[in-house]
């Protein structure tokens, strides 16, 4: 397999000439891999892959987390135990309006976010693949939280390190009007993440922000919520940020340890966007009695 890589801008590299489907032999997948720890994103143009192949592709990358409906938050669709469906097509084929639980998934993807910061041990990557992209709206925008924390003035560094912030789905989903059940915040309590981390490979440092963080542990809620907010719109800058446009079958796979996402708004009643995720596990907790660990 002979592969070339492009970068993108202001972050990120598009891998051209893989056929994922052909498997990939294990110098290509090192390169990949090497790429994907430098360069915090990868697109891998027009890939006809499906569930299986997806699956299969991804756990290259580490062991694979299972999708929240093992936590049966949503209704069950037709898709592996390690596939996310992030599509605006319900189960019995027809689009699902903002308004229904269904929707919760993609219209909580508007906010800033990194996948899994609600878990203990958040997600190290995900792989979105796009089965049925929208032909307007819908693009997918990474925010380059290492450059962000490099941007920093040293003294806002110097404030920043050893916080820890609290992550909670029922924060996130609040903020898009959603209040989850009892049974759902027995199933997913809050947790702790620290708010600068180091890349286990390049060593960088990084914002660590989502939209499931809250506060700070141990300030006050509001002057907590009032510097996660002014880093989240410091950090998501245009000059940060790359923006997907998508094309059928492109699969994007990005670094949730060092970047953040969102998707773009569309007409979810007109276009169908179907979108499959597969997350790959994190090492570890990065906060463990409320101090950061060797995976912070
Ligand atoms: C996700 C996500 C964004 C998109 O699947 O984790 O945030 O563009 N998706 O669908
Ligand atoms: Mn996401």
């Amino acid at each position: 397999m002979t592969m070339t890589l492009e970068p993108l801008h202001p972050f990120g590299i598009v891998a051209h000439g893989c056929d994922l489907t052909q498997g990939v032999d294990d110098a290509t997948f090192a390169r990949i891999l090497a790429a994907f720890n430098e360069h915090a994103l990868i697109v891998f143009p027009t890939q006809s892959l499906d569930d299986d192949s997806q699956t299969e592709f991804s756990a290259r990358f580490g062991r694979l987390e299972g999708s929240l409906r093992e936590m049966r938050m949503f209704e069950d669709r037709p898709v592996r135990q390690e596939v996310l469906d992030v599509s605006n097509v319900g189960a019995d084929g027809n689009l699902i309006p903002r308004t229904s639980k269904e929707a919760i998934p993609f219209v909580a993807n508007e906010l800033w976010h990194s996948d899994f910061s609600f878990k203990p041990v958040p997600a190290m990557a995900s792989l979105l693949h796009g089965r049925i992209v929208a032909p307007e709206g819908g693009q997918t925008e990474f925010a380059d939280m290492r450059a962000a924390w490099d941007a920093l003035p040293d003294e806002k560094k110097a404030l920043l390190e050893g916080l820890v912030a609290e992550h909670w789905l029922k924060h996130s989903l609040g903020t898009v009007g959603y209040e989850i059940t009892e049974a759902e915040k027995a199933a997913m309590p809050p947790v702790q993440q620290v708010l600068v981390r180091r890349h286990p490979v390049t060593g960088r440092k990084s914002l660590f922000l989502s939209s499931h963080a809250s506060h700070i542990i141990g300030w006050p809620f509001e002057r907590g919520r009032a510097l996660l907010d002014e880093l989240t719109e410091f950090a998501t800058q245009p000059r940060f940020v790359y923006r997907h446009t998508w094309q059928a079958g492109d699969l994007v796979a990005w670094d949730n340890r060092c970047t953040m996402h969102r998707v773009r708004p569309w007409d979810v009643m007109r276009y169908k966007r179907v979108m499959r995720r597969t997350t790959v596990a994190g090492a570890g907790p990065t906060v463990s009695e409320g101090r950061p660990t060797q995976f912070a």
